[in-house]
């Protein structure tokens, strides 16, 4: 996800500082946005000079240091509270105090998270969905102290990216997975109730409700894990059992099968 924003922040003429755990990361990120724009320049819709300028004006950063004087933040690490809220902690202590902090969160709840930054009015929710060059929404999420200013800042950011922002107030999973999660979570049941296999659940969905990628298939594409950190969320936040995550979610989650990304999950890769 965060190669996707950088991708699309960088085309849209913006120069991106791209930070990672590992130098290594932010390296296959970068060469994750070179093959996504070499789709375009195969098909014609973007010369190799275009695409080496927007390359360009994305620049690795060494450190969380070297955002000192970045203007606009978002934070797209794992789905997990606490490293979301020990990053963004050090992160406000570095950026100038203007600076909007946002976070690509998928359900976390945005007022907890901006209550790590110190700076509530000037933290928002940016929900990017994958994959973020193909796809036009973004959800935006104000949390509790979530100023207008900062709304506007960032709408207006995500409309210069070429998207839509739709924007949500603060609840466990917003919109966007308080209703696709559950879905999701659902074909996940009818499989382990052997009602019907993975394919033929896959097929119902596509032919019959005209989606681009079967439940299933969508869920190795998301990454077993995080479909997982959002229900239990979900479950969490609103107490109510309707959103218990699957017992086959989380056995493949334990066995390691994340989807798409460890080359296993309903599928093989
Ligand atoms: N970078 C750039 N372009 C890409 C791309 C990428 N990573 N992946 C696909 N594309 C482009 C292709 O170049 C192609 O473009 P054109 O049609 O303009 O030529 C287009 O997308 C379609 O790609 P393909 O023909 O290769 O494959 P497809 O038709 O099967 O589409 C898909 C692929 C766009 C991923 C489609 O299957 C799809 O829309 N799937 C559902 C995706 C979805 O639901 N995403 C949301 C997940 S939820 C989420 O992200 C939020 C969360 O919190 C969990």
């Amino acid at each position: 996800m965060g190669s996707g924003i950088a991708q699309v922040a960088a085309r849209s003429g913006l120069m991106v500082a791209l930070t990672d755990i590992k130098e290594e990361f932010v390296e296959r990120g970068l060469s994750q946005v070179s093959s996504s724009l070499q789709r375009d320049v195969d098909k014609g819709r973007l010369t190799a000079e275009a695409k080496r300028e927007i390359l360009a004006r994305i620049k690795p950063a060494a450190s969380l240091d070297s955002l000192a004087d970045v203007d606009f933040v978002v934070e797209a690490v794992t789905e997990d509270l606490k490293a979301k809220s020990d990053l963004l902690k050090a992160v406000a202590r570095i950026v100038r105090p203007n600076t909007i902090l946002a976070s690509n969160t998928s359900s976390i709840s945005i007022t907890t998270l901006a209550s790590a930054t110190g700076r509530p009015d000037r933290f928002i929710g940016m929900h990017f969905m994958n994959p973020v060059p193909v796809m036009k929404l973004v959800e935006i999420i104000r949390g509790a102290a979530t100023s207008d200013q900062t709304y506007e800042t960032t709408r207006a950011l995500a409309e210069s990216f070429g998207k839509t922002a739709v924007e949500v107030n603060d609840a466990p999973g917003f919109v966007s997975n308080r209703v696709l999660m559950p879905m999701i979570n659902e074909a996940i049941f009818a499989v382990y109730e052997g009602v019907a296999s993975v394919k033929a659940i896959d097929e119902i969905m596509k032919l019959g409700m005209n989606h681009p990628m079967g439940p299933l298939q969508l869920a190795d594409f998301i990454g077993l894990d995080v479909c997982l950190a959002i229900m239990n969320v979900l479950h969490d936040g609103f107490n109510d059992s309707k959103y218990r995550p699957c017992p086959l979610l989380k056995k493949y989650v334990s066995a390691g099968w994340l989807g798409r990304k460890t080359g296993k999950g309903f599928y093989e890769y």
